[in-house]
């Protein structure tokens, strides 16, 4: 039992941190903060927020927005201590080792390849849509049983091409007096546009730590400059009525409009903030961690926080959000802007393509060096921290990850994955808060270079509001959970306890 909330000592951490590693130290705070947006502004801003703002919280999505970020600032605050006080790559595994043991550790170190693997491969599936779609509009057609995972049935649908069936768009058609079955449909193979975009990033990431920063530094400028264009242009076309109301009336349902409306839609923004703190992944690769962690992960957060809130506004105010369930909501905002704006329709397309392509490298940078520590000390093989004699990256585990969420990437769909990084990266983020307070506890006396303020108060709230947005998510996706995590116990079990590096130290 003593054995399973072991902490790692402080004094262990801190000499690893400092020692010869084998990484490669070349990451300056620029580099972190755009790292952090990399990661952090995808998938989430150019697909849910149509439909969170359509289907739930209408032109309150702006509220939604400010509510999920407030809940990230809080956990954000609290992993830039831990990055500040512990620059060790192993990101919140390392935190939970150091204050809860090494149980906790390893199911947050478990816990967190849903947030990074999985986020990969949500993405991945993202980016084919979008790819699949712009090379449609040149003519180069990819065949629709490539496109979409395992087993989904797709139907052929009049000038709009291939789509998975699903209940709500069985309904549309129905409404407008056509029959699905009459039209052709298909069983779905493999997603083979983003098992490509997978492997080509894993490949990017064995060659180098700064050739990735600096391929995503090109994606970064590209999205933000064209997402800063999209609300320069989009501010001249607002029109006042469609901001009225501005919280719908709820419909008698929770979540369906009025404040449990915008509560819900802020669950499912929450996505979209997923990624700052990617950012700690890189700590043993940053130049000077204590002082460039907390600006990485506060700056990102910032920056990404007031670009969704100014895309929120500007969207909502160019069209009614009654137009927004759609996959790519951006470019209904630049239709609605009339045909004087239609040269911007592909540049939208081609800013989201980059967007989520530094989405994927960031997390597939990410989970590696998760398992890098978790080897380092024990508790998966020492294969995991092998590092490339050339390269200087830790290219059997970028490997590893890279073949998973290949797999993954190629045979599931879009939801599936995206609610099970949701509920990972919410769990990870609450026991991080929950760190902070015990460290303060145990261990007043350590400097920190970075400092939460009002601890225990934004801790608090921070795991809370977490806690809460578990609490809305649906119980299948709980059961989803519940099953990883038994995995995790029965691996840890099985080889964790007895190999960890621990008890030699
Ligand atoms: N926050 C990331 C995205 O929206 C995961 O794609």
């Amino acid at each position: 039992m003593s054995k399973l909330f072991a902490t790692k000592p402080l004094s262990v951490l801190l000499s690893e941190s400092s020692s010869d590693h084998g990484l490669r130290r070349s990451l300056s705070a620029l580099n972190l903060t755009t790292l952090g947006i990399g990661a952090v502004i995808g998938a989430g801003i150019f697909v849910l927020t149509g439909q969170a703002a359509a289907q739930y919280a209408g032109p309150a999505i702006v509220i939604s927005f400010l509510i999920s970020g407030f809940a990230c600032l809080f956990a954000g605050l609290c992993y830039a201590e831990f990055a500040s006080m512990i620059p060790i790559s192993g990101s919140a595994y390392t935190y939970a080792y150091a204050t809860m043991g090494e149980f906790v550790a390893w199911i947050i170190g478990w816990d967190l390849i849903l947030e990074y693997l999985f986020a990969a491969s949500t993405v991945s599936v993202g980016w084919s849509g979008y790819v699949v779609s712009f090379l449609k509009d040149f003519g180069i057609i990819i065949p629709a049983q490539f496109t979409a995972a395992l087993g989904t049935v797709l139907v052929d649908i009049p000038q709009i091409g291939w789509k998975a069936i699903t209940p709500e768009l069985t309904k549309s058609l129905a409404d407008s007096g056509i029959a699905i079955d009459s039209l052709p449909h298909l069983s779905a193979i493999l997603n083979l546009p983003a098992m490509f975009i997978v492997a080509a990033t894993t490949i990017l990431l064995l060659v180098g730590i700064r050739e990735s920063a600096k391929f995503n530094n090109v994606m970064v400028i590209i999205k933000v400059f064209v997402i800063l264009l999209f609300i320069g242009i989009g501010f001249m076309f607002v029109n006042k009525a469609n901001w009225q109301p501005f919280i719908p009336e709820n419909t008698g349902e929770w979540g369906h409009y009025g404040w449990s409306g915008i509560f819900r839609g802020a669950a499912v923004i929450f996505f979209a903030y997923i990624g700052f703190d990617a950012v700690s992944t890189a700590a043993q690769e940053a130049k000077n961690p204590k002082r460039d962690m907390p600006i990485g992960i506060l700056g990102s957060l910032g920056i990404s926080t007031i670009l969704y809130v100014l895309v929120a506004i500007v969207l909502t105010g160019i069209v009614s959000y009654t137009f927004l369930n759609v996959a790519d909501p951006i470019a209904v905002g630049v239709d609605a802007m009339g045909p004087g704006l239609f040269w911007l329709r592909p540049i939208i397309k081609i800013a989201a393509i980059a967007g989520l392509s530094s989405v994927i490298l960031v997390m597939l940078l990410g989970q590696p060096r998760i398992f890098f520590s978790m080897s380092k000390d024990g508790l998966l093989p020492p294969i995991f921290s092998k590092i490339h004699p050339r390269f200087k990256t830790p290219y059997v585990s970028t490997l590893i990850t890279g073949f998973v969420a290949l797999i993954l990437a190629g045979v599931l769909p879009i939801n599936i994955l995206g609610e099970l990084v949701s509920i990972g990266t919410l769990l990870a983020f609450a026991i991080v808060c929950i760190g902070i307070i015990i460290l303060r506890v145990k261990r007043p006396d350590i400097p920190r270079s970075f400092k939460t303020p009002f601890v225990p108060l934004v801790p608090i709230l921070g795991a809370g509001i977490c806690i809460l947005q578990m609490l809305s998510l649906p119980w299948e996706t709980w059961a989803r959970l519940i099953v990883w995590m038994a995995l995790g116990f029965v691996i840890y079990f099985v080889y964790g306890i007895r190999k960890s590096r621990l008890r030699d130290k």
